[in-house]
């Protein structure tokens, strides 16, 4: 496995497989990589020739109060466990190597589904995502990309603008990750205390909860009401608890396949998690 820093180390390492017009397989990261990120690499390496996997904490997704300079950078425990899964190349670029040293005078907007849930929580956060992305799509040029169903209104956003920009690749979202108690794997379950780390599951319990009440037939409302006293019971600050039909849009009942959205606060740590439940629920 290579380890690159610059765009042009990059595109020299790729230069032989896009000549022998292999698949590439593309795996953003920030790094801090966990179980969850390995099983894209995984994916990655089932479906393609060469696995490139991209560890960059993009300092434009972060707001002025969040974590950006405490973010884990862990770059050679990530090297191995890349090695161990398959990555081909890592490509862990500076920020400068990314945003040079002039003005970004450009920037890429998903209207509508970014106005809501962590868009409302997190000004500008997809706007960061969407144009980091998009410029590594342009540097890697992979077939396929692969991102979580945890963030599941990322990939919504970088699905949408994939097909808005018609970038030629196909996005492929993978199930979350979880640890054997139920908590989503994520770099920021680490800032968990140990006692909040053992209530840190509550948010999956509770989304297992309202899903069982919709099954038995509790209206739609009511079930989030329940998640959202339940979490706050557990001592997690809630930020919203919600349901969306799979592609984002807004629903007042459960009569069609829906998402359940959650994102809440241990001390200072925000956890998000999801679910996907069928209709009529299974
Ligand atoms: O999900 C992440 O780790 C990041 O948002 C991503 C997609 C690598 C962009 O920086």
């Amino acid at each position: 496995m290579k380890t690159e820093i610059t765009i042009q180390g990059l595109a020299a390492s790729l230069s032989p497989a896009r000549s022998a017009r292999k698949i590439i397989g593309f795996v953003p990261t920030m790094g801090n990589l966990h179980e969850g990120h390995l099983n894209l690499v995984r994916e990655a390496r089932k479906l393609c020739d060469v696995v490139v996997v991209s560890i960059f904490v993009n300092p434009i997704q972060f707001g002025p109060n969040e974590d950006f300079d405490s973010y884990p950078r862990t770059l050679e425990q990530d090297q191995r466990l890349l090695a161990e899964a398959g990555c081909d190349i890592v490509f862990a670029p500076s920020v400068e190597q990314m945003y040079g040293n002039k003005p970004r005078l450009t920037n890429i907007t998903v209207g509508g589904i970014t106005d809501d849930l962590c868009g409302l929580q997190r000004p500008g956060h997809f706007d960061g995502v969407a144009v980091v992305v998009t410029k590594l799509f342009n540097i890697v040029q992979p077939n396929y990309a692969f991102f979580g169903q945890k963030d599941y209104q990322q990939l919504a956003v970088i699905r949408q603008f994939v097909r808005d920009l018609n970038i030629p690749l196909e996005v492929i979202g993978v199930p979350i990750a979880r640890a054997a108690d139920g908590l989503a794997l994520s770099s920021r379950n680490g800032y968990l205390s140990p006692e909040n780390r053992a209530v840190a599951p509550k948010i999956y319990q509770s989304l297992k909860a309202a899903e069982q009440q919709l099954q038995a037939g509790a209206a739609l409302p009511d079930a989030l009401q329940n998640m959202k006293a339940a979490l706050t019971e557990a001592g997690f600050a809630v930020d919203y608890v919600e349901a969306r039909a799979p592609d984002l849009q807004k629903i007042e009942q459960f009569n069609q396949d829906i998402v359940l959205f959650a994102a809440a606060k241990l001390g200072a740590t925000r956890l998000i998690d999801n679910l996907q439940v069928k209709y009529p629920a299974s």
